[in-house]
């Protein structure tokens, strides 16, 4: 019962591969009390229902990039809780570039600008709209999740790199103003290669994703390890972590060369 008693808004559960379904499952178990929210085209698609469903929990469209629908939802999140939120989770991303098979040498311009807003820009928007409503409470934690991509390069994660770069950015700038005048803390998890809808639309995925469990001694970390490790972030045993990007990627992150890999090298 590491949420007891706290409250949250969970963006981004498309289907039960998503990271932030299984963070809305474990929250739920570890008995918090959460709203969960999509765009209004995901939840047409129905699963998200299922999950409110399962869960007890309202479900609240909302297109990230807009702010009516942003400022409704943590309105109705709210009035919902009868009170002000405890955590928000961030678990969006979209390019459209990568989808239509747009190299970065042959970006097209509109889709990237929707890259940055659905990945990153979107972030800033949840911030500042927590802000302005004063939506969460003091030792608040909001998070949203990102990719090493945002720091080294893998040619094929495209515009997304960039997308992430920003994320992690916005993470630390509003991450300072939240911490000063709010208490409130905000971070960005660095999760491994996982096969979800957002995960798997990268070029390649599959071998991408097995190298980096090879890269990783202790392997590839799980949507569901992730999702343990958002609810540490959630909870109040993690209070002093604030404008950080943690990795929880296996160890991925400080391995320059794995002996794993030279089989398939040789
Ligand atoms: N899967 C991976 O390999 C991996 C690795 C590191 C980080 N991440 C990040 O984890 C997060 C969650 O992705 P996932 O892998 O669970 O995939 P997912 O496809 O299940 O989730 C992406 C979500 O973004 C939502 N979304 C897209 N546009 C939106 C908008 N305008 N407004 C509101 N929501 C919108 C989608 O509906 C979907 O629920 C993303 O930020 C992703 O970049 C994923």
């Amino acid at each position: 019962m590491l949420l007891q008693g706290k409250k949250g808004i969970i963006f981004g559960a498309l289907n039960d591969q998503s990271i932030a379904w299984k963070v809305a499952e474990r929250a739920k178990a570890e008995g918090a009390e959460i709203v969960l929210t999509n765009a209004p085209v995901a939840l047409r698609m129905g699963a998200i229902k299922e999950l409110g469903t399962q869960l007890d929990a309202p479900v609240i469209a909302a297109d990230a990039t807009n702010e009516e629908h942003l400022e409704k939802l943590f309105n109705t999140a709210t009035e919902h809780f009868g009170g002000k939120i405890d955590f928000v989770l961030h678990s969006i991303g979209m390019s459209l570039n990568v989808r239509k098979g747009r190299t970065y040498t042959d970006l097209d311009y509109g889709f990237f600008q929707k890259t940055l807003d659905i990945s990153a820009v979107s972030f800033h928007k949840v911030l500042q709209t927590a802000w302005k409503l004063d939506a969460v409470n003091e030792w608040g934690s909001i998070l949203a999740l990102s990719y090493i991509a945002a720091q080294r390069t893998f040619p094929d994660y495209n515009d997304m790199a960039d997308a992430k770069a920003l994320l992690e950015s916005i993470a630390r700038t509003f991450g300072y103003h939240f911490a000063n005048e709010k208490k409130v803390r905000v971070n960005t998890i660095s999760q491994s290669p996982t096969m979800t809808t957002a995960g798997s639309g990268v070029k390649g995925f599959q071998e991408f994703f097995d190298y980096a469990d090879k890269m990783s001694p202790l392997g590839n970390a799980s949507a569901e390890s992730c999702a343990d490790f958002c609810l540490t972030l959630f909870s109040d045993h993690t209070r002093m972590i604030t404008m950080q990007n943690l990795y929880h990627d296996g160890g991925f992150s400080s391995m320059g060369m794995s002996p794993a890999l030279l089989p398939a090298i040789e």
